[in-house]
């Protein structure tokens, strides 16, 4: 569906998000040729820039970010052409006399598509929505985006949900999390629900257990001041890890419409079994990494990190296991975990199937791996399945054996970065990929008693070497069910 025109603002349009991933998504949609003749981007900042001198910085700060770091300079350009910078300090009311200015009047005959992405810490999600609707900028057609971190616990989601409420309706709310852009999320769904194979299998009587992975080789980075507030289960896991596991987890929605996917993604959240003191002690791990070795090189230790707090508590690992309570998934452990620092940068889903019942060959059960699905997000992107097979010539002797779906070479396309995805699907007016209000809740609900656990019991969290798997507590969380982590095994 092509585009129709549009005005897009660009809170934080300076800052890092905005360089990085904003500006150059919105370049390879230029070049895809997506955008409308007329469309603007306009980036608004509290830095004293011209136009001219920002489009320098874009030059200097973005451009290295787009597909190898050198666009087409005709692209380039035209692309560059279509940025405005308007310098206002959010906060204050008269400053939006300038926004207005540089915005396209409404004008019924030339229908322009208004979209207010907040790229800013979120304290100022409600000052900058009311002084759009003061300004008369909001409009009942416009939409608004808001990024991540979308609260720090249920009351802070709660007010910002009340808050930007007042001026916009939750049909015109995109609420981002960049994992349900990714190719591979989308894929889960149409692995799902466009094939039968899986369905009938997709159980408690099949499944034995799903694990649920991000981990990344990158520290905190020059994010200390942010991450120092969030750590690894608000980062991380209250988002991007939940929403996996309610795509893995959902029941079969009645369409693919916003409200019938949002809806069964809320049951799930709402599924979830709730942890107690002693099931938190029992099945949540935390551990901050120390010094150590990534891929070769040496990092320092998360304490030593610059403008790090020295006695920091900060977790940059979680790991957890938990259960969903409903007649299909009750029994099965769903174990999620995420770190810093970690021995491999991968993002993945593995659902472990039930062993066969009964051998019929020579070999004993114990010899027979259960099947497994892994479901690939990163690096690359893919399927595999894990299957037994006969080893070839004399006599029966099975062996586990892959099969491979790399989606680069299956579809021989140019992939979409999920910011291309998620920013085509926010100017489409496309709501599916995007948290409702109440889904927001419902899991930082969940998260809130480890939250509040952590913080009255106030032990540390565990050490673990920079470039390995985390704590070795999180090594016998699983082990505790007979189980490894795949990497583990
Ligand atoms: C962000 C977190 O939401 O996701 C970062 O704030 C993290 O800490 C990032 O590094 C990981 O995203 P991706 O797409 O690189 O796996």
């Amino acid at each position: 569906m092509a585009l129709s025109d549009f005005d897009l603002v660009l809170f934080g349009g300076g800052g890092d998000l905005a360089m990085r991933k904003l500006l150059p998504a919105l370049y390879n949609r230029e070049r895809a040729k997506d955008i409308p003749p007329d469309a603007r981007i306009v980036c608004v900042g509290r830095h004293d820039w011209t136009r001219e001198s920002f489009i320098e910085e874009v030059n200097r700060s973005s451009r290295p970010h787009t597909a190898s770091g050198s666009p087409d300079p005709a692209v380039w350009d035209a692309f560059c052409r279509r940025i405005d910078y308007v310098a206002l300090d959010a906060t204050d009311a008269a400053s939006y006399e300038r926004l207005v200015n540089a915005m396209r009047k409404p004008d019924a005959n030339r229908p322009v598509t208004r979209v207010f992405y907040l790229a800013t810490p979120p304290s100022l999600f409600a000052k900058i929505c009311h002084n759009l609707s003061q300004s008369g900028l909001a409009t009942p057609e416009s939409r608004v985006v808001l990024e991540k971190p979308l609260g720090r616990d249920l009351a802070s989601a709660r007010q910002i949900n009340a808050e930007v409420g007042r001026v916009f309706s939750e049909s015109q709310i995109f609420r981002i999390d960049h994992y349900l852009g990714k190719e591979t999320v989308q894929n889960l769904l149409a692995l799902r629900f466009g094939n039968v194979l899986f369905e009938p299998l997709w159980r408690r009587e099949w499944i034995s257990d799903v694990q649920i992975t991000i981990a990344e080789e990158l520290g905190v980075g020059n994010r200390m001041d942010y991450y120092e507030t969030a750590g690894a289960l608000r980062d991380m896991l209250q988002n991007h890890l939940l929403q996996l596991l309610c795509i893995v987890a959902m029941e079969p929605p009645v369409s693919a419409t916003p409200d019938a996917v949002r809806d069964e993604k809320l049951k799930v959240l709402r599924s979830l079994k709730r942890f107690t003191p002693n099931s938190i002690a029992q099945n949540v791990v935390r551990g901050q990494y120390r010094s150590g070795h990534v891929q070769g090189t040496p990092v320092p230790g998360y304490r030593k990190e610059p403008d790090a707090n020295p006695s920091s508590r900060t977790e940059t690992y979680v790991a957890l296991k938990a259960e969903i309570d409903t007649w299909r998934w009750a029994g099965v452990p769903f174990y999620l975990r995420t770190g810093k620092r970690m021995a491999d940068q991968l993002a993945e889903i593995v659902v472990r199937f039930k062993t066969i019942p009964h051998s019929i060959f020579a070999q004993p059960n114990r010899s027979f791996q259960a099947n497994s699905l892994i479901i690939r997000l990163q690096p690359d992107e893919g399927l595999q399945m894990n299957l037994m097979a006969k080893t070839p010539g004399d006599g029966m002797r099975l062996r586990p054996v892959e099969l491979e779906l790399d989606f680069r070479e299956t579809f021989k396309m140019p992939r979409m970065e999920a910011y291309e995805r998620l920013l085509l699907d926010v100017l489409r007016g496309q709501l599916t990929l995007f948290m409702r209000a109440d889904e927001l809740e419902a899991a930082w609900e969940w998260v809130e008693p480890i939250l509040e656990y952590w913080e009255q019991e106030g032990d540390e969290p565990m050490p673990y070497t920079s470039g390995t798997w985390g704590p070795p507590a999180a090594s016998a969380l699983i082990g505790r069910d007979g189980l490894q982590w795949r990497e583990e095994a």
